[in-house]
């Protein structure tokens, strides 16, 4: 069985769109069961819709407290009847109850390596470490930001020259690769939170939570 997916965004959503091709695959373990937008003119919401997925606008705004925001979002998912969350260019932070709602199943990508690089700007963080990898990474999401157990990492490498748009662009690529490739892991139940890490299965390649840097 196909696990159902609802993933939510607020902007361009290519992660999603990325999610979206991966699931078209016979063979993928999980299929999207709802695109979920907080900002109605999100241009990943418009995609989402012309190719024929079923789609909720939330806005964000149009609710009293952050409460009652993920109350709405949360219902949502239970109608569409989903299994897991994927957070693709969410950016609103949730409640402590929401999180624990969801806890182990839903996922989060943000381009750095964390722990490193949390929080708004990460190129930027990235470029002022004057590191030489920075990357990608999707993790269960936890109460505490960007800080949840690590499914699988991209490494990317940082040029002379770069702007945060230029690194921004590069990481992209591979966030694009990482996410459907650590969703499917999730999906198979090959990784799972647990104490405060995540299980790969027995028979799974440690290999399958490393992506390589490639120029
Ligand atoms: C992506 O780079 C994602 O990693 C980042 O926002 C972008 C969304 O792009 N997420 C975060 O920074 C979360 N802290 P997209 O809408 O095209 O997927």
């Amino acid at each position: 069985m196909k696990k159902r997916v609802g993933i939510l965004i607020s902007g361009r959503g290519s992660n999603m769109m990325a999610l979206v091709e991966a699931a078209q695959a016979p063979d993928y373990p999980a299929e999207i069961a709802v695109v979920i937008s907080s900002n109605p003119t999100a241009p990943g919401l418009a995609w989402a819709q012309q190719r024929g997925l079923p789609t909720v606008a939330l806005h964000h705004k149009a609710y009293p407290s952050r409460e009652a925001f993920d109350d709405a979002v949360h219902a949502e998912l239970v109608k569409a009847r989903v299994d897991l969350v994927a957070l693709a260019g969410f950016m609103r932070i949730q409640s402590g109850a929401f999180v624990r709602r969801w806890a182990g199943r839903q996922l989060n990508i943000h381009p750095s390596l964390l722990p490193l690089f949390k929080g708004l700007h990460p190129h930027q963080q990235a470029l002022d470490a004057r590191v030489k990898l920075s990357g990608c990474t999707v993790h269960f999401v936890t109460e505490e930001m960007d800080s949840g157990p690590i499914v699988a990492q991209a490494a990317v490498p940082v040029l002379e020259g770069d702007t945060a748009d230029t690194l921004s662009k590069r990481i992209l690529v591979a966030e694009h690769k990482l996410y459907p490739h650590a969703l499917a892991l999730v999906a198979r139940g090959q990784a799972t939170a647990e104490g405060g890490g995540v299980t790969l299965g027995a028979t799974e390649d440690p290999a399958a939570q490393l992506f390589s840097p490639q120029l």
